[in-house]
């Protein structure tokens, strides 16, 4: 049986990695789904793949998220499922940090969530739709990172953002959760390990190595080790489901 036949979806962020996982996952569960990213390219060529719409998106910019759930509710009739995906990453040491940098990060990881969440909540609202929203965080969003302060901030607001948004949305139907996945392996976690190499001195690929190996699973999780997640979290068994954070992680945080 599909699980979200009927559904429709916007996944931000979903040209490549994890975002683009959750997209095949849900078309192969029944869902039409809108690929949303400022890659339009990739976008384009990812929403082919599955037969979705692609979506150019900057999440940082309130204008072009109007326009971008104005275009999927347009396209796809209206938007059941959100999934706030979109997100960068960057590492310094404290007394390094930019303030560009961390706007840049809290424009997207923290408003960008927030604001499509609100522009998707109006909207389903407004149909009067029991959607399902389901934001990324991580684990980088439980504890701070001596090398990754401005990144892990943005998540624990991600966190945070989960709890208010879930507990204002469900008197209208609207269940707000989050995933907080570990380490998976894609070009984020290629970027990640640049990082590393740069401020640890440690060579291409030595880091990713080491967190593979502290996983107790036993090794780096991939994209499609969060697509369970996300289906349950978007599906009517996770209907009392509400302004909650899960760890799929492999088994590296309890909480
Ligand atoms: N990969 C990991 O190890 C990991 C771990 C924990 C949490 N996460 C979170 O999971 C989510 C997906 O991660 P991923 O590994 O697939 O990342 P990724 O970097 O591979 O993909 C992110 C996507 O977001 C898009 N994007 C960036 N800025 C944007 C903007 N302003 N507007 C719209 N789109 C934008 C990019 O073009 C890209 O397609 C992110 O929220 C990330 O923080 C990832």
């Amino acid at each position: 049986m599909k699980r979200l036949e009927g559904k429709t979806a916007l996944i931000t962020g979903a040209a490549r990695g994890i975002g683009l996982a959750f997209a095949q996952r849900y078309t192969a569960e029944g869902a039409r789904v809108a690929i949303a990213d400022i890659d339009i390219d990739r976008a384009q060529e990812a929403a082919a793949g599955v037969g979705g719409v692609a979506i150019e998106m900057d999440v940082s910019c309130t204008d072009s998220i109007a326009a971008g759930v104005a275009q999927a509710v347009q396209e796809l009739g209206q938007i059941d499922i959100l999934i706030n995906n979109a997100a960068i990453f960057t590492a310094a040491p404290i007394v390094e940090i930019a303030p560009d940098d961390f706007h840049k990060v809290f424009d997207i990881n923290v408003a960008g969530t927030l604001f499509t969440l609100q522009a998707v909540a109006r909207h389903m609202i407004e149909r009067g739709i029991k959607g399902r929203i389901i934001n990324m965080a991580s684990q980088a969003g439980r504890r701070g990172e001596p090398l990754v302060a401005v990144y892990c901030a943005s998540k624990a607001a991600v966190i945070s953002l989960t709890q208010s948004a879930g507990l204002n949305l469900i008197r209208h139907g609207i269940n707000v959760n989050a995933i907080a996945p570990g380490v998976v392996d894609g070009e984020h976690w290629d970027g990640v390990d640049a990082f590393f190499a740069r401020y640890e001195g440690k060579p291409p690929g030595q880091k990713k190595r080491e967190v593979g190996e502290a996983v107790p699973y036993g090794r780096m999780g991939v994209a499609e080790d969060l697509t369970g997640m996300a289906v349950f979290l978007a599906s009517d068994e996770a209907d009392y489901i509400v302004a909650q954070c899960y760890n799929v992680d492999g088994g590296q945080w309890m909480s």
